[in-house]
């Protein structure tokens, strides 16, 4: 499977953005990260292309979780979308990034007051409500500074999307949001609409990720409207925006076949309007939250091959110098990836192996991957880790997180430094009680 700019070279060498993998490794080391610009500005506009050609009024959002840096926020931005946030660090970077706070939506289910403080002195475009205590915190903020706060209230539509339990969050028991079917929603709005700082402009929600059948998401939809038409029956409220979050899924192994934008869109873009048209209602301005779908399938985590173990009539490990502390997925939920030998893509699958990381843990990276025969210091290619790798990392082990770069053209450029060990230690105190001198040393 190869993905985005991904081409096997004369060599034999898997090439991103025009860059050999295997110079990759030797220039920057590994693991490293490696984002293919071209593919995630491709995504980009097909997401805006898809979304203008059935629904103009449509705003694309980065969820910015997925891969929070300041060069992606970058990038995205000069392709013309929104960022959304969901915690101060991530709004941090989006506006350091130089992302106009205007098109930020600022998420998060448990904000720290410093966070709403936040998010309302940088006059973030939205500031989505999950709960309704929130709504009096963000109106005494508002006030305070004499300002007036545009926000969404989320909402958990009771909507089960088939993937991994972790990653389905509209379902009624949820932690996320507020439902509509036992009237917190309702009653969220209501309150909004008398908070005299805060403007109400639409309803929010997310329902999950990785999410491969479309069905879900027109059910969203659809609920949505429903509930939208309710509130203005009800309470006189008319929702501006429907921002109806990500979830989209990606191909993590070659089998994979989740729809294509213009499939998703054309699901979404119709039930949308199906719905109004039932529901006699104004077409809402839509907002969508794209993260693993923009981004995921251009991300690729190169590591370099040590310890090849053959336990004989059991299986091969093949160890690599990261692993759950670069991409913790596969041990938190199952995850799945799909890899290639970066320096030997020409040559033909002649073993299957189990590819683990080095930590203390046993962090099974990949099971049952066919490679040409493995050997230490060839250069591991792990597929499809845009999304949720980078922005998940750890120190666990104190290893130190990779580097990631940005590859386009021929040209690779750092995004992300890799930790050195001084950073490591940077943040260690030892109090002065500790500080005489121990036992002598092992003899
Ligand atoms: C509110 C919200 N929007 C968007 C997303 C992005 O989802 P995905 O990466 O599945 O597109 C998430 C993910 O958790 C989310 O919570």
């Amino acid at each position: 499977m190869l993905l985005g700019t991904q081409r096997i070279n004369d060599d034999g060498i898997v090439e991103i953005g025009g860059c050999s993998a295997v110079d990759l490794a030797r220039d920057y080391g590994t693991p490293l990260y490696v984002v293919d610009e071209q593919a995630l500005r491709e995504t980009c506009r097909g997401y805006r292309r898809a979304f203008e050609a059935r629904y103009p009024n449509t705003h694309i959002s980065f969820s910015s979780k997925v891969f929070t840096t300041m060069a992606i926020c970058r990038v995205v931005e000069q392709e013309g979308l929104g960022v959304d946030v969901s915690s101060g660090g991530e709004l941090y970077t989006a506006l350091s990034a130089g992302v106009a706070p205007a098109s930020i939506v600022m998420h998060g289910n448990n904000k720290s007051p410093q966070e709403m403080e936040m998010a309302v002195a940088a006059k973030v475009g939205r500031i989505g409500i999950d709960y309704l205590e929130e709504i009096d915190a963000v109106q005494r903020i508002a006030a305070a500074r004499e300002a007036t706060v545009d926000i969404l209230i989320r909402v958990a539509p009771g909507v089960d999307a088939d993937t991994h339990t972790h990653i389905q969050t509209g379902k009624v028991d949820t932690k996320f949001g507020l439902a509509i079917a036992n009237g917190d929603a309702k009653e969220a709005v209501a309150a909004a609409l008398r908070a005299p700082n805060l403007r109400l402009r639409g309803i929010n929600c997310h329902i999950g990720s990785q999410i491969f059948d479309l069905h879900p998401f027109a059910e969203a939809a659809q609920m949505m409207v429903d509930f939208a038409a309710q509130l203005r029956a009800e309470v006189g409220f008319t929702v501006e925006d429907l921002d109806l979050g990500g979830g989209l899924g990606v191909r993590y192994l070659p089998g994979d076949a989740p729809p294509s934008l213009d499939e998703y869109a054309e699901t979404v873009a119709n039930a949308v309007k199906a719905a109004c048209d039932r529901q006699k209602m104004p077409l809402p301005r839509l907002i969508l939250e794209p993260g693993r779908s923009l981004i995921g399938e251009a991300g690729t985590t190169l590591y370099t091959i040590g310890v090849v173990k053959t336990i004989p009539g059991v299986r091969t490990y093949v160890a690599v110098d990261g692993g759950m502390s670069d991409n913790p997925r596969p041990a938190l939920y199952g995850a799945r990836y799909s890899a290639l030998i970066a320096n030997k893509a020409h040559l033909d699958p002649v073993t299957k192996v189990t590819v683990s990381g080095k930590h203390c843990e046993t962090d099974t990276l990949i099971v049952d991957l066919e490679v040409p025969e493995p050997e230490p210091g060839d250069i591991l290619a792990v597929q499809t880790t845009g999304a949720y790798n980078y922005s998940m990392a750890s120190n666990y082990n104190r290893l130190s997180r990779p580097a990631a770069v940005l590859v386009s053209d021929g040209r690779a450029e750092v995004i992300v430094e890799r930790e050195s060990l001084e950073d490591l230690a940077r943040l260690d105190r030892i109090p002065q009680r500790l500080r005489a001198a121990g036992r002598e040393a092992l003899s």
